[in-house]
Order: C-alpha cells, then structure tokens, then sequence
C-alpha cells in the first residue's frame, strides 16, 4: 500500500487541465491503486489524480467505501447527462469546507477501464454527483468554485461528510 500526498487547494495544480491516457500502463495501475488506497485512508468517497500531484484524467470513486466496491475510470467522458439538484458535497483537497453544488441526477459516463477497453457506465444520484465532481478535477475545478455554490457550516449536526 502507498499512500500519496493529498494537494490542497492552495496547490496550483489543482487549477490545471489533466491530460489524456495514451496507453493503460502498469505505471497508471499502480498510479489507480495508490489512489484508491489514499481514498480509502482519508475516508473519502473519491479521488482525482490531480490532487495527488498527477495531471492525467483518472478518477476513482467508491460511494460505499465500507462495502469496497470501487471504481476506476481513465479518461471519462459524461456523455449525456439529465436533470439538475443541489446536493452537499465535500472534498479532500478542500478540508473544512461542504456546500451544495447542483449536479445532473443522471449521467451516461464513457471510459476506459484498467484493461484499457472502452466501457459506458449510468449514474444516478449520488454516484454520478461523485464521479461529476471528480471529472471537474481534471479540468482544474473544485466545488467550490461552482457560481452557484452554497456553503454549509461544517458545525451543523445534519451534515455529513
Ligand atoms: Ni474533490
């Protein structure tokens, strides 16, 4: 196991555009593995790439991280997308700070999975509100810079992380 170092949002880096996988190599799977690692360390229910340093379009998301069901997507595409609601999200590159962002409730994602075939997935919900906010990673966007953006105090007994 190899945990990563987390980038805050202090970290320019995390304002820059991620690149393209050329080819999945055993240097992105294990780049995939120290990632879902630090996730599952930092008790978070997703991670980009970008916020361990990495400007490649990967992503991986776990919305059940107690059942270990975890998914990585390279290069994802939401290819369609329905509907609109405001939901409270967080981020580990951004402690302290959860809000409402507004997300599609449905979402149709393309990518490539670790075997570097192409694959289409459906989101709903709070899955595709995650895997929404860890495709704005890779074009160097956090939550919080949604316009619409509602900050929630973190001190409020009705929020979850
Ligand atoms: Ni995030």
């Amino acid at each position: 196991m190899a945990l990563r170092m987390i980038r805050d949002e202090r970290d320019p880096i995390l304002r820059k555009k991620s690149k393209e996988v050329r080819e999945v190599t055993p240097r992105i799977k294990e780049l995939t593995t120290d990632m879902l690692d630090t996730m599952y360390h930092a008790n978070g229910v997703g991670l980009a790439a970008p916020q361990v340093g990495i400007l490649k379009r990967v992503i991986v998301v776990d919305i059940e991280p107690e059942m270990r069901d975890p998914h990585v997507f390279i290069n994802p595409q939401i290819i369609e997308q329905e509907g609109a609601c405001m939901g409270q999200e967080g981020c580990l590159s951004v402690p302290n700070r959860v809000g409402e962002v507004e997300r599609p409730t449905r979402i149709r994602l393309r990518y490539l999975d670790l075997a570097g075939q192409e694959q289409e997935l459906e989101a709903e919900d709070f899955f595709a509100r995650a895997i929404c906010h860890e495709v704005d990673h890779l074009e160097g966007i956090l939550f919080i810079d949604h316009p619409e953006f509602v900050p929630v105090d973190p001190e409020d007994p009705g929020v979850m992380d």
